[in-house]
């Protein structure tokens, strides 16, 4: 790997003071997933535009994508963007989903400000075990780290599982305790992917476990909640992405006003990467079928980016009321 660099040297902050804002505030931090440079420019003049704190988070898989001595250049060049637009929002560099000590020290190491440490999949004791340890070696350099309990169904390349476990409110404070962690992942009914619920005709979204969420916040008052596969699944851009030659028959996600009143608890972080998937692919496919001469990537990208920018603006806005909180 390139030379070692620190989250605070590319003018990035951890998630400490966000949360404790958003914990406040009555409100939710956008996670939005990226690889490329169409999406982090999307994501960052959106919420410039928006004026909201923003995390941009990275999976293990996007970052071997984007490349790992690349990416943390990538984020320095956001923080430059956002402040020659003049808006000096709160940005933090997220590892989503990490699978093991190693990658949470490599992200670290090269700039992340925050890594999560999934651990979801293991028995509790190791879960607390391997967080415990990426805890430690992260809050020693001023890093914030996020745990996970319960699982989420769903498939999603490296996130994949076929049945969902609700998380356990009785097991989240000694989990909390034990492991110093500083957010939060729960399953409480979210899943990852674009088709998150198998619906029967005529058949609505079940609504979310709030009632699991609100033993949680029982258990650990004022400690920031986590909700992963939050994506709306915006039907109009399934329908224009069927529209225009593509087939995504049946995908559904969650509904605005349950994540809107999840923003309103103690859930401090929303995480959303289809959405931002479907929008690009959406106007991608409409120009490729009206104009299937074109082949200059600025003529598709670029509408592409201005899309995920109108889409950003709206869930920051409202859905999530993280604009006009810096
Ligand atoms: O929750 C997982 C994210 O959507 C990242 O997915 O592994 O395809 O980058 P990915
Ligand atoms: P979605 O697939 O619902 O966008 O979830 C993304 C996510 O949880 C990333 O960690
Ligand atoms: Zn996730």
């Amino acid at each position: 790997m390139a030379q070692a660099l620190h989250y605070k040297d590319l003018g990035l902050v951890n998630t400490k003071e966000m949360f404790k804002k958003a914990m406040d505030g009555g409100y939710a931090v956008p996670a939005y997933n990226f690889n490329n440079m169409e999406q982090l420019q999307g994501i960052i003049i959106g919420c410039v535009e928006s004026r909201s704190p923003v995390i941009l988070q990275v999976s293990g898989s996007a970052r071997k994508y984007a490349n790992q001595d690349f990416l943390p250049y990538m984020a320095m060049g956001a923080v430059q963007m956002a402040k020659a637009l003049s808006a000096n929002i709160p940005m933090v560099l997220h590892l989503d989903h990490g699978d093991s000590f190693e990658l949470a020290k490599s992200c670290i190491e090269s700039g992340f400000s925050s890594v999560m440490l999934d651990g979801s999949h293991h028995p509790f004791a190791d879960n607390a075990k391997l967080t415990k340890q990426v805890v430690e070696y992260a809050h020693e350099r001023d890093v914030t780290v996020e745990g996970e309990l319960g699982v989420l169904a769903g498939i999603e390349d490296e996130v994949s599982s076929q049945i969902s476990h609700f998380t356990k409110p009785e097991e989240v404070e000694e989990f909390v305790e034990k492991t110093g962690v500083d957010s939060l992942a729960i399953s409480i009914g979210t899943s990852h992917g674009a088709y998150k619920f198998k619906l029967k005709p005529g058949e609505e979204v079940p609504p979310l476990r709030f009632d699991i969420l609100e033993k949680i916040e029982k258990r650990v008052p004022g400690f920031p909640i986590v909700l992963h596969g939050a994506s709306t699944v915006v039907p109009e851009y399934v329908e224009m992405i069927n529209a225009f030659g593509g087939k995504m028959d049946k995908a559904v996600g969650i509904p605005e006003e349950q994540l809107r009143k999840a923003a309103g608890s103690a859930v401090c972080k929303i995480n959303i990467d289809s959405d931002g998937r479907l929008a690009m692919t959406a106007v991608i496919r409409k120009i490729f079928y009206e104009k299937p001469g074109e082949f200059d990537p600025r003529k598709y990208l670029g509408p592409a980016r201005e899309e995920l920018i109108k889409m950003v603006k709206h869930k920051n806005e409202k859905v999530l009321g993280s604009a006009n909180r810096i």
